[in-house]
């Protein structure tokens, strides 16, 4: 059952029901091909105002994802990259591990899965003086074989509350600092999953993402006197993800139509492929972590490593051709970048301001 869902989180390129889509979406957007690093803008008055290099923070960027994506920027000699992580010294040797040259990057600690560690963190950051050009909600925790819920400290659902309203507060804050940058391209990026996207095969395995009315959320996903999962059901580990990786996208794009016009910061979510070896499957059954990845790799040639993973988030993070905002990016198996739908749900536009204001008061922000 587990592998099934697993397989079926891989389409190799897109879903089939996308085939159609996809066909039209490579005649469009071939301007948007992938490069195998990212790009640095070209764009000539871009050029002339990049004086400095940019600095992004990346949070989760001591594995998996977070850490491919921060060598993969620090190679290219143009970014500074500041590591947002829970645990200092395990970041510090995952810079190490990779060769990240310590003049790249900086390490500061945050706990997402406390709100008063995101606020410190925000402190922390602006008390060094560096400007902020590019924000990467990465982060997660996934816990699909939990019998219980667990808690953050402010006793959010853990998923959700580490996954969304951790980044939620963080995004906000740090919005900001943003909109002071003088770098040519501002960017918010907050990574997605097919898995939270009901229009593909994947996102059809079940326990399938839902909301809801986002009644277990407005009474405070606490489990207490309120249930733990958002749409107010029983609580189950792999729901919890799926559900804030939806609360991701849904936010993105409620930032999108409240901020781009304004501010001419770039907000984008993506799925990068599904990264069989990372760090996020830690909480799975060893049989599972054991077969995941061969079974990717040579079933469903549906495997994408970190590194070429890390190089499509540095993509969205950097490519002067990825300035859309709103876009929800995806690569085909020719690692191109084109513009995904998103489900029903995840494109919803009453949910997401639904979903932004019950979170601003989960968070302190209302
Ligand atoms: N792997 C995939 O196939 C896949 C597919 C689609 C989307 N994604 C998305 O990619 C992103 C990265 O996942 P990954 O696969 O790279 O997993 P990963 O290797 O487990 O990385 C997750 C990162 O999040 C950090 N983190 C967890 N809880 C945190 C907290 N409370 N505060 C601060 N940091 C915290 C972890 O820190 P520690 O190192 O301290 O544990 C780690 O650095 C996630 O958003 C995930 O949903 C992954």
């Amino acid at each position: 059952m587990a592998l099934q869902f697993q397989a079926a989180l891989n389409l190799r390129s897109a879903p089939a029901i996308h085939k159609k889509a996809l066909k039209k979406w490579n005649l469009t957007i071939r301007a948007q091909t992938a490069t195998t690093t990212p790009e640095i803008r070209q764009d000539k008055t871009e050029q002339k105002k990049t004086l400095r290099k940019g600095n992004v923070i990346v949070t989760g960027a001591s594995s998996g994802l977070g850490l491919a994506t921060a060598k993969a920027l620090a190679e290219t000699g143009e970014w500074h990259i500041i590591m947002a992580c829970r645990n200092f010294l395990k970041a510090e040797r995952a810079a190490k591990s990779v060769g990240i040259a310590k003049e790249n990057y900086t390490t500061i600690h945050l706990d997402l899965a406390s709100l008063e560690s995101v606020r410190q963190f925000v402190e922390n950051f602006r008390n060094s003086n560096m400007p902020l050009d590019v924000l990467v909600c990465n982060a997660a925790v996934y816990l699909p074989t939990a019998k219980q819920p667990s808690f953050t400290a402010e006793g959010f659902e853990l998923s959700v509350g580490t996954n969304h309203l951790g980044h939620f507060l963080l995004s906000r804050l740090l919005l900001e600092d943003l909109k002071k940058s003088d770098y040519p391209s501002k960017r918010l990026i907050i990574v997605g999953s097919i898995t939270g996207n009901t229009n593909t095969l994947a996102g059809n395995v079940p326990p399938k993402a839902n909301l809801g009315d986002l009644r277990g959320l407005a009474s405070g996903l606490n489990g207490g006197n309120s249930s733990p999962m958002i749409d107010g059901g029983d609580f189950d580990g792999a729901k919890a993800h799926k559900d804030s990786k939806v609360c991701n996208m849904l936010t993105m794009q409620e930032f999108h139509r409240r901020y781009h016009e304004e501010t001419g910061i770039t907000f984008a979510s993506l799925y990068p492929g599904c990264i069989a070896t990372t760090g996020l499957f830690r909480e799975h059954i060893p049989l599972f972590r054991l077969l995941f990845p061969p079974f990717q790799k040579y079933i469903t040639k549906g495997y994408v490593s970190e590194e070429e993973a890390g190089k499509r988030l540095a993509q969205v993070v950097s490519d002067p051709n990825l300035t859309k905002s709103g876009v929800y990016w995806s690569w085909n198996s020719n690692s191109s970048s084109f513009e995904n739908q998103l489900s029903k749900e995840a494109s919803d536009a009453e949910k997401a301001l639904k979903l932004w204001e019950i979170s601003e008061r989960l968070v302190g922000l209302a």
